[in-house]
């Protein structure tokens, strides 16, 4: 197969709504929370996010465990929510969620075509590794990296960094995944090769960075490389 995307030598994926279902949890408790748990699932992922983005630039970091609490929390009072035991268990959950279906084998394809792979992630060590163990891919992974080590979150050009200086690969030879668009186009900016995987079939952020090619789920990588 000709590839689209030639001279890579490591494939670094975003975890979270990339290789890690975020609409996991809150779909797992569709029994407690009923018809609010999409839209919960929905303002918990973007208070995550934006108070990642809010630390950063206050120079507050904490670890995304605490960031992800908080959001849950800010996400479970405005739709007037207060149940600490579902608390528990949304969080419990989130600590190990679901791979997609497709994330294993696509792994599995990219290491038997002799590419590194890693991920690269604002998660915490602790939960990236098991969400890893929880989906199987620990031997189809060459790396993790978390911000934890820089101790801000993405897109400062710093995270980006890590991969570079960890694989030992540089930057034009990285092809980088992500469903966030602004973490899509932000790696773009940084220098990586960048393969949106837009799930969610999202509009393009208005940021600098524009990401080469667009795929719906990772099924869609392995021919851009030729594999
Ligand atoms: C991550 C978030 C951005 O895994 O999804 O870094």
């Amino acid at each position: 197969m000709t590839a689209k995307i030639k001279d890579i030598d490591a494939c670094v994926f975003d975890a979270y709504g990339t290789l890690f279902d975020v609409n996991a949890a809150a779909a797992h408790c569709r029994d407690a929370l009923g018809d609010k748990a999409d839209e919960l699932s929905a303002i918990w992922r973007l208070r995550q996010l934006e108070y990642t983005w809010l630390r950063s630039l206050m120079d507050e970091y904490v670890e995304f465990w605490k960031v992800t609490g908080d959001g849950l929390d800010y996400a479970m009072a405005s739709l007037g929510i207060e149940d600490a035991a579902l608390r528990e268990r949304l969080m419990d959950i989130y600590m190990r969620l679901d791979a997609y279906p497709e994330v294993k084998g696509v792994l599995t394809t990219l290491k038997a075509g002799g590419l590194k792979t890693a991920i690269l992630s604002n998660g915490s060590p602790k939960m990236l590794n098991s969400a890893v163990e929880n989906a199987g891919i620990n031997d189809v992974l060459d790396d993790t990296f978390s911000v934890e080590s820089v101790g801000i979150y993405k897109p400062h050009p710093s995270v980006y960094q890590m991969a570079v200086d960890g694989l030992s690969v540089e930057a034009g030879r990285i092809c980088f995944m992500s469903s966030n668009a602004w973490d899509a186009a932000a790696a773009a900016n940084f220098g990586f090769r960048v393969v949106w995987v837009n799930r969610f079939g999202q509009p393009q952020e208005r940021i600098p960075g524009d990401p080469e090619q667009v795929i719906k789920s990772l099924d869609g990588l392995p021919p851009l490389l030729g594999l």
